[in-house]
Parts: structure tokens; sequence; C-alpha cells
């Protein structure tokens, strides 16, 4: 049986037991972990260092570092993963938002501030997930409304509960269809962070990836771009005339994506600015406009 434990000092234990299994986010991770099974916060820990952790608790976490420790992303122990300072639910059936994708949603809001304002504006997100993407661009602009589409039932239930809990539930229908096949209407702003790595790629990915996030969210079929081929060919009838179209894809994909588009009549913005890259300096996303 475990003893009760200050919480502090519990959480320079469970950082350390982390990290000698190689866990470069073992601070961070521990924290996340207490939180969940005590509801002890940041703050919490630094103002009241010595809360003691009950013993149940304690067996909790200590099955909690065990899988992490195993590989297990934190986000798939705690069920929450943050995207843009939010959290966002996930499950099995959603990919866990990633920090790239966040250069994709602060693009959005910069291209639907420059169109809008804060006057309303609509926003059609393919392939949602969890939602991360759309219910940024939501709560982020009060006037805006959205469709999220996915094929995944399940991925889309999990958005509808994020919508809601984050506060944009009346602003975003949900669609479960195959890309956005059967939306109707058009848009101001079309996102979409498809699948897109290559089928034979899979099987090499990191295991916390491969292992974790669902196949349909991750393979983009033989070369990894069906998805593009697919939104692309339609785009055009989504799209205002003022509109545009914003997609992320991997590492060292955009000459490609660009030519694709470039077959169904979408041509980068021209200012220079049409190809975006993420913090790590990778180019990550491209916007583009009918010609
Ligand atoms: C890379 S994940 C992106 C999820 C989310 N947008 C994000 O950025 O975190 C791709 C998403 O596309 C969905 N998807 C895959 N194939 C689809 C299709 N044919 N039609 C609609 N959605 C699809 C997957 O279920 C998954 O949720």
């Amino acid at each position: 049986m475990n003893m009760p434990r200050e919480a502090q000092k519990l959480h320079r234990d469970i950082a350390a037991r982390l990290r000698t299994a190689g866990i470069d986010t073992a601070r961070l991770d521990g924290r996340l972990i207490i939180r969940h099974v005590t509801g002890l916060n940041d703050v919490d820990l630094i103002a009241q260092p010595q809360t003691l952790v009950c013993d149940r608790h304690i067996a909790q976490i200590d099955e909690m570092i065990d899988r992490r420790r195993a590989g297990e992303p934190i986000s798939r122990l705690t069920g929450y993963k943050e995207f843009f300072g939010r959290e966002f639910k996930v499950t099995p059936a959603t990919l866990d938002p990633r920090p790239d994708t966040e250069a994709l949603a602060e693009t959005a809001l910069l291209l639907l501030r420059g169109l809008s304002g804060d006057g309303p504006a609509r926003v059609l997100d393919i392939g949602t997930g969890t939602g991360a993407i759309i219910i940024t661009l939501l709560a982020e602009m009060l006037s805006a409304t959205g469709v999220a589409t996915d094929k995944s039932a399940d991925a889309l239930e999990v958005c509808r509960s994020n919508a809601v809990a984050l506060g944009v539930g009346g602003r975003l229908e949900t669609f479960c269809t195959n890309w956005a096949g059967g939306v109707i209407g058009t848009f101001d702003l079309v996102v979409s962070n498809p699948p897109y790595i290559a089928s034979h790629e899979i099987a090499g990915l990191a295991a916390d990836v491969r292992d974790y996030d669902p196949d349909l969210a991750l393979d983009g079929g033989a070369d990894g771009l069906d998805a593009y081929r697919a939104i692309f060919a339609d785009a055009a009838g989504w799209l205002r005339p003022e509109g545009y179209l914003l997609v992320e894809f991997g590492k060292g994909q955009h000459g490609e994506v660009v030519n694709i588009a470039a077959q169904e009549g979408l041509t980068l913005i021209d200012d220079g600015t049409g190809l975006v890259r993420d913090l790590a300096g990778v180019i990550r996303c491209a916007i583009f406009r009918v010609c």
C-alpha cells in the first residue's frame, strides 16, 4: 500500500521517473498526470506544495507513469490535448492536434480578419477530427460561423463535444461525409489538415503516432496526396469569390501540393505569403485562391 505524499515532492519524483525513461517533457507530463488524477493544478502545486495526495490517487498515478514510460502519449492518458491555449478532448477516433497545426490556425485568423474584420465570416473545415482548427477560429472570432466535416462519425462526436465545451456549439454545424460532399453553401475560408502520410510510410512512423493516431487520420494513399486531389477538385464550388483555401501538408510536400492545386485552377496567393512556415521553419501550409 502507498503512503500519502506531499504534492510537490510527488511531482519531483514523477518527473525523475519519466526522465529516466528518456521523456524530455517529464516535468510537464508530471504536472498533467497529477492534475488529471487529483485535480491539483499548476498553481496549487506551487501555492500549496504540501497538499497530501492520497494512496488511492498515488496508485492511479503509478499506473499512468508506467503507461507513459511504455510510450503512450500523455494526451492519450489524460484524454485531453492543448491546442492554441485551449483543451481539446481526444479519443482513439481522433488525431492528437499538433503544435505544427497552430501555424495554420494563426494564418487562418489573419486571413479571416483581413477579409471581414470582426464582421460575420463563414468557415469550412474538412477532416476536422477534434475540431481543433475550426473551434479555435470560432472561439477567436465571435461573429464567425462554420461547418466541420469528417468521414469518422466518432471523430465528429468528439468535435461536437469540444465545440459545446468551448462555447461555440451554437455556431458550428457538423457533417459526416467524404471530404465535403453534400455541404451546401459557400465560405470565406476553407481549411483542411487532411491525412498526408504515404500508405507505405505508416509502418515506419514513430510508435506514439502509429500506435495511437487513427489510420484514417494518417493515411493519404499511395503517395500521401490523395486528399489534396479530392479536395482541390471541388474547392472552387465551396469558395466565395474573395475566399481562400488554406491547407496543411507534410514536410517537403509543398511543391506537389501546389502543382495539384494549379491543375484545378487554384493559385498560391501572390504576395510572397502563400507558403507558410511552422515554428520549426518547415513549410507547412499553403494559401490558395481560385484564379
Ligand atoms: C490529419 S487529421 C486532422 C484532424 C484535425 N483537422 C487536426 O488538424 O488536428 C485528418 C482528419 O481527416 C479525416 N478524414 C480522413 N479521410 C476523410 C475523408 N475521406 N473525408 C472526410 N474526412 C476524412 C480523419 O478522420 C481525420 O479526422
